[in-house]
């Protein structure tokens, strides 16, 4: 019984000092000290020992349990070290690597756009005011002085919403009226950006929903001299000092009278080419003096009172300030195309 003890003991600490896992030393304690394992079972025959052989072989059935647990212990925690010590070479972080990359954001072009336009008004004392972009029939259309059925609504192509009455906006015209009303008596000098909306087949120049900058000044001696004055300096900032405008003549219902802007040809110089479609003019806006009943509709007299309008596509604008060919590009979220004016 003792030499079975003492065989059973040098085995399995030889066995425990060549177990490289801890899965391989899991299988080692269940096989010696396990409830199933050799010494439990050691243990269950003492009892078939003669009476005068027991103390002696407990005694040292339990010294082997114990110094079996003891080496056990210690084999567990060197394996444990050394597999700390392992992950920790392996999964080193090499601080001097250099980190990756994060790019800087940047405005989108037509972001950039707005703020150029911005700054070339805000430099003429107007300032931007933001309106909302669903809007009542009643100030994208009637007050404007486009009724209902009245053809001129065939100009603007309509998202309506399931509320009778309101609508998408589908020009940023509806906010001249939101801002008369806000700040009549005073005189007004504000551009109104923002989405508009349009139920439109998309071409190269027309997206279903796009930017516009409206402009509108009233006060008591606005004259048409100062809506060519402001446009024609505008027109000169943006694209160059020696740009040449015309007005050509058009018509708008909240205007009287209206007026298109025109550009000579940046790409050909007023030659004609595909671009100016052979004219040498770009039409850059539209534009008039505020139509009498729009003035009275914002609560302004219009005997005293006079004002100019105008509305521009910034998309265009900067379509021909950068030469980009369609206008779907804005929008389509391809990075080449917006990285370029990073
Ligand atoms: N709202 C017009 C459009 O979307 C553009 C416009 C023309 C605005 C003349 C004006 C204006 O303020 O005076 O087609």
């Amino acid at each position: 019984m003792l030499d079975q003890l003492n065989g059973l003991e040098k085995t399995a600490l030889d066995e425990l000092h060549s177990l490289a896992s801890m899965e391989a030393l899991e299988a080692w304690r269940l096989a010696y000290l396990g409830r199933k394992g050799s010494l439990t079972s050691v243990l269950r025959s003492l009892g078939k020992l003669p009476p005068e052989q027991r103390p002696a072989a407990g005694r040292e059935t339990n010294r082997v349990k114990l110094a079996l647990e003891q080496a056990y212990g210690e084999q567990a925690a060197a394996l444990k070290r050394e597999q700390t010590l392992r992950q920790l070479s392996q999964e080193q972080i090499d601080v001097t690597l250099p980190g990756r990359p994060v790019e800087p954001g940047y405005l989108h072009v037509s972001t950039q756009t707005l703020c150029e336009i911005y700054a070339i008004f805000a430099a003429m004392g107007f300032q931007v005011v933001e309106t909302p972009e669903v809007e009542t029939d009643n100030n994208n259309f009637q007050l404007l002085n486009i009724p209902p059925y009245h053809p001129a609504r065939d100009m603007w192509s309509t998202f309506h919403t399931t509320r009778e009455g309101v609508l998408l906006r589908t020009h940023t015209s509806p906010g001249q009226i939101r801002v008369m009303r806000q700040y009549c008596p005073e005189p007004i000098r504000v551009i109104l950006p923002g989405k508009c909306y349009r139920y439109e087949q998309v071409t190269a120049r027309h997206e279903s929903m796009f930017y516009q900058v409206e402009g509108l000044a009233v006060g008591r001696h606005v004259t048409m001299g100062d809506l060519k004055g402001v446009l024609t300096h505008f027109a000169r900032q943006m694209f160059g000092a020696n740009r040449k405008v015309r007005f050509r003549c058009s018509y708008f219902p909240f205007t009287e009278p209206s007026a298109e802007m025109d550009m000579d040809c940046i790409i050909c110089g007023g030659k004609g080419c595909r671009v100016c479609e052979h004219t040498g003019w770009l039409e850059i806006l539209g534009s008039g003096m505020v139509h009498p009943q729009v003035l009275k509709n914002g609560g302004y007299d219009p005997a005293v009172y006079s004002g100019f309008a105008f509305g521009m596509g910034p998309e265009r604008i900067a379509m021909l300030k950068h030469g980009i060919e369609h206008i779907r590009y804005f929008f389509a979220n391809d990075l080449r195309f917006l990285q370029q004016f990073a």
